[in-house]
């Protein structure tokens, strides 16, 4: 179903921008749960059936998860339960109807559903929640559900490879056409989609069989990469989840809440954070309302309406060709369109009323979140 997704020219953007790049994207929306998400749903959701279970318990940031995981366990007969960034759930009330009609049961996180909700409310009164707080509830409504088990939609291993059929048919679609990109880009929330896209082209990178450059892209108000620490952490705000070796910005640390829900996460993927260390790969964070003026800028040049979260990725692109029409460069870019933006028109709203805001930490802040990391 859905696959593949076809590697699309995006010539208006390239002319709007008179840039002599050429540029390509990946474009993932063209499901009905709207993102990549379903490649890894479809995966675990079969996973948990063939083990038996009744059904499975997640997270959601901006919604997409939860959706494509609620679409997959209708496929295959298991109750899922989603927990949902309290601020999305408010923002996006339509994206949990899309959920309930694939038969998923929604709850706003951090609820009063679970003791590590009440935990988490009771030590941050009125907070809009994050994913490290959904995380929590969502483990410990399934070790307290016989039957049940918790399933995540980015950051681990397994989601990656799942996500890797991204970058196996960029792959094979530019040998195809004779084409080699030169510089390869994805937002990065927990790592999924970037892990997936850049997996074939890294493998040949890191056997010395060609060369590309990497760029994850981020947002200023939750900058795991670019400022965060490398350091073992823990995946989830209630601490009852394993420890991972990651970029990090702190357990505890709760982004503002920023449009771009599925970035709003305090880790990132072992996988990329060791890549980035490394070297492997670059880095940039941006802000909100530069992101939205490339969503806008993309939406009237190539006609489709990006989510906030790929958005971020189109600004990086468009940056980079804009730097090759400086140059007279004639690069090859590939990016990311991991999703469309018709539950996030809150987002555009505030942003054609010119009331959207940039939130970027401070140090200080940084540093207080720093200071709570494991002392192993
Ligand atoms: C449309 C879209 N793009 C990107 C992401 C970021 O996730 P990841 O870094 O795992 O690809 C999300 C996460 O919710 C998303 O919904």
């Amino acid at each position: 179903m859905f696959r593949p997704s076809p590697p699309i020219r995006a010539y208006f953007l390239e002319k709007a921008l008179g840039t002599p790049a050429k540029i390509y994207y990946k474009f993932e929306g063209n499901n009905t749960s709207g993102s990549h998400k379903l490649n890894s749903a479809i995966a675990q959701a079969y996973y948990a059936k063939a083990q038996g279970l009744k059904g499975v318990t997640t997270e959601t940031g901006a919604g997409q998860w939860g959706t494509a995981l609620s679409m997959a366990c209708a496929f295959f007969g298991l109750d899922c339960r989603v927990f949902m960034v309290k601020c999305s759930y408010e923002q996006k009330p339509f994206r949990r109807e899309v959920m309930r009609t694939y038969g998923a049961s929604v709850t706003p996180s951090p609820s009063m559903t679970t003791e590590i909700g009440k935990k988490i409310n009771a030590e941050h009164p009125g907070t809009t929640g994050s994913l490290g707080c959904a995380i929590s509830e969502a483990v410990e409504a399934a070790v307290t559900n016989p039957g049940y088990r918790y399933v995540l939609g980015s950051v681990l291993n397994q989601v990656l490879l799942h996500q890797s059929i991204i970058g196996l048919e960029a792959s094979k679609a530019f040998k195809k056409l004779g084409v080699k990109p030169d510089v390869i880009i994805g937002c990065a929330g927990g790592g999924s989609n970037l892990g997936g896209l850049i997996s074939p082209f890294m493998g040949e990178k890191l056997r010395g069989e060609a060369d590309y450059r990497f760029v994850a892209v981020e947002p200023a108000s939750c900058p795991s990469l670019t400022r965060g620490r490398y350091a073992y952490d823990y995946c989830d705000t209630g601490r009852i989840c394993p420890l991972a070796k990651m970029y990090t910005l702190g357990a505890d640390y709760i982004p503002s809440a920023s449009h771009a829900g599925g970035l709003r996460y305090h880790g990132m993927s072992s996988i990329l954070s060791e890549l980035y260390d490394q070297k492997l790969m670059e880095a940039v964070s941006v802000k909100q309302t530069d992101v939205f003026s490339a969503a806008q800028y993309f939406a009237r040049t190539e006609g489709i309406l990006p989510a906030p979260e790929s958005s971020h990725a189109i600004r990086a692109a468009i940056d980079e060709a804009i730097k090759c029409r400086e140059s007279g460069k004639e690069e090859t870019i590939l990016f990311g369109l991991t999703g469309t933006g018709y539950f996030d028109m809150t987002a555009y709203q505030a942003f054609n009323d010119h009331v959207m805001g940039d939130y970027i930490p401070t140090d200080d802040e940084l540093e207080k979140s720093f200071a709570k990391l494991p002392q192993l």
